[in-house]
């Protein structure tokens, strides 16, 4: 069956002595849900990070990856060098990679192979813009992005795929999809998945709601049958705050 899991992308936050701070504030804190809890801290302190939560059973994941193996692309981090500091799992397609760094569908497919044949997990985001919500063009969006950069995997590469639903206008806005709203598209969602790789497969796929999740409101979210966790920005640089977020359930 699908996990519960609380996520923390910690993005273009936090160097290393704040780095510290915060993994010792978050080694303190007391687990009460059975969620799965990752964080994600830049690059700089993955090795530390790792060092820091490995007796704990928060698991370090990466914010972004390349899709080579290795080789002249300068600035850029492979698979291979993810797995050689401890993480396992990466975050693929936030929406600002997508917003500021031009990063397609066509593009996330490379990296959601690069990641698989590597057998590492992925945290797959996506999701509509204000436009589109308003235009109610939402679905189609949110159904197109899936596709281009999932579906031409096989059924068996989801066991190693986490969705994560993000609508761009909720991220960092204070604005959060009512608990109605990402109900209904994480339905969708699994629906999607259905008619592609049948029932089974859409069922044991754990997808996250992204947002402006809060310790106020993470609990209604998290009461959503379709919603299996939550990929938290601002509130998981917080590690009360997260842990109210990963106690939610
Ligand atoms: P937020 O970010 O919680 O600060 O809105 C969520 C995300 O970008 O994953």
């Amino acid at each position: 069956m699908r996990k519960n899991i609380v996520a923390g992308n910690w993005k273009m936050n936090n160097d290393l002595s704040q780095t510290e701070t915060l993994l010792t504030s978050l080694k303190k804190q007391k687990q009460t849900s059975n969620a799965e809890v990752m964080v994600a801290p830049t690059f700089t302190n993955l090795w530390h990070a790792f060092e820091a939560l490995r007796e704990s059973n928060v698991e370090v994941v990466a914010q972004n990856m390349h899709f080579a193996e290795n080789g002249a692309y300068t600035g850029e981090i492979s698979a291979s060098m993810l797995k050689s500091v401890g993480v396992q799992t990466v975050i693929l397609g936030h929406s600002e990679r997508r917003a500021y760094f031009n990063e397609t569908d066509e593009l996330l497919a490379k990296k959601v192979d690069a990641a698989l044949t590597n057998s590492m997990r992925i945290i797959f985001c996506f999701g509509e813009e204000l436009a589109d919500r308003k235009g109610n063009n939402h679905e189609n969006v949110v159904a197109s992005q899936i596709k281009n950069a999932l579906f031409h995997l096989d059924a068996a590469a989801f066991k190693n795929i986490v969705l994560a639903y993000e609508p761009v206008w909720a991220i960092g806005t204070g604005e959060t999809a009512s608990p109605e709203q990402a109900q209904d598209m994480h339905a969708f969602i699994r629906k999607t998945l259905a008619d592609k790789y049948g029932n089974d497969v859409a069922q044991s796929v754990s997808i996250l709601y992204g947002g402006s999740v809060k310790p106020a409101n993470a609990k209604e979210i998290f009461s959503k049958p379709d919603v299996d966790g939550g990929l938290i920005g601002g509130a998981a640089l917080k590690a009360e705050d997260f842990y109210a977020i990963v106690n939610a359930f």
